[in-house]
């Protein structure tokens, strides 16, 4: 399978409204590793074509510093889709979100469609799963394209497929959840969270996010300013992880060099696959310090 990217840090990926002037100007200043300029559901009807040009020149300004940009499009089915994506491919951000992308045949007309418009090269795909098509061809939709290079669960779209409730723990959705953080592995690409709606439950918060990171998703998807902080903590390393992380190495190294091919470190086994976490642990951390 492709190599995942260099690791670049997708802790905390928010959302904005693309016609809300204020939340556009306010995420210049954010401590956000990536925005979604939206123009699907946090967008009115009769707001689209406004949104879609304010979001291209919000892509195309500047400025938001190193913030990665992606434009959400419409769905594909709407009569909004095909000119959001032409607006979005001359944009040119770093990805183009598709929303309720359920088979390969919905990546490759996307995929056609992009190269049709001239989108450049370092425009992705970040696909939405959130229906109960993507669960089932999770895999397939994560294999079927080079430009495709994130996953974007969409867990209220998909709660409200299956009937099912959104609860603490997210018991409902943990099937789903565990199929697409799988196939994203498998594929060698990002995967990102769902949004948790309850902006006033700071505590939901924070153990959604720890559940999302123990799940194995790269960052989580926020819908408010005040959710920053924590998806940042949650999904980094933290301070004691990255000096277990160099202790790790230095200890299997010494092993290795007395001729050992496992150790044990402060009472745990140590065998090579550890010591590629640590690395991981540590190349993240190097990444996140060199956001400044
Ligand atoms: N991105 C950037 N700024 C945001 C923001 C966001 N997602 N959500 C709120 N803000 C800003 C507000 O504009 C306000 O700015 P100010 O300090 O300059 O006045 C500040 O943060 C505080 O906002 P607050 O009053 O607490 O919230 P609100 O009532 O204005 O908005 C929501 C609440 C939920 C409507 C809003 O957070 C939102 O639209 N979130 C994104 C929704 C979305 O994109 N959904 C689609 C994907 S699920
Ligand atoms: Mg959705």
């Amino acid at each position: 399978m492709a190599d995942i990217e260099t690791y670049r840090p997708r802790r905390s990926v928010l959302y904005m409204p693309g016609a809300n002037d204020k939340a556009l100007e306010k995420a210049k200043t954010l401590p956000a590793d990536a925005i979604i300029f939206d123009t699907e559901d946090s967008v009115a009807p009769d707001m689209k074509i406004e949104a879609r040009a304010k979001v291209a020149a919000a892509a195309t300004s500047g400025a938001y510093g190193n913030r990665e940009l992606t434009i959400r499009v419409n769905s594909l089915e709407t009569e909004w889709f095909v000119d959001d994506l032409r607006s979005a491919c001359e944009a040119g951000p770093s990805g183009i979100v598709v929303p309720k992308v359920s088979s390969v045949e919905n990546v490759e007309r996307v995929e056609a469609m992009m190269d049709s418009f001239g989108a450049p090269d370092h425009t992705r795909i970040w696909a939405m799963l959130e229906t109960p098509s993507a669960m089932v061809h999770a895999v397939d939709i994560a294999t079927c394209s080079e430009r495709l290079a994130v996953l974007v669960m969409g867990t209220n779209d998909l709660a409200r497929e299956l009937h099912a409730a959104l609860v603490p723990g997210r018991h409902p959705l943990l099937w789903g959840l565990s199929k697409c953080v799988n196939a994203a592995r498998y594929a060698g690409k990002v995967i990102l969270d769902g949004v948790f709606n309850d902006i006033r439950d700071p505590d939901g918060f924070a153990a959604e996010c720890r559940q999302g990171a123990e799940m194995g998703f790269d960052g989580k998807t926020l819908i408010h300013p005040s959710q920053l902080d924590a998806a940042n903590e949650a999904f980094a390393p933290s301070a004691e992880e990255v000096d277990h992380a160099r202790r790790v190495i230095e200890a299997f190294e010494e092993g290795i060099a007395a001729g050992k091919g496992v150790i044990q470190l402060d009472g745990k086994m140590i065998e090579n696959l550890h010591v590629a976490n640590a690395r991981r642990a540590i190349d993240m951390a190097e990444a996140i310090a060199a956001l400044g």
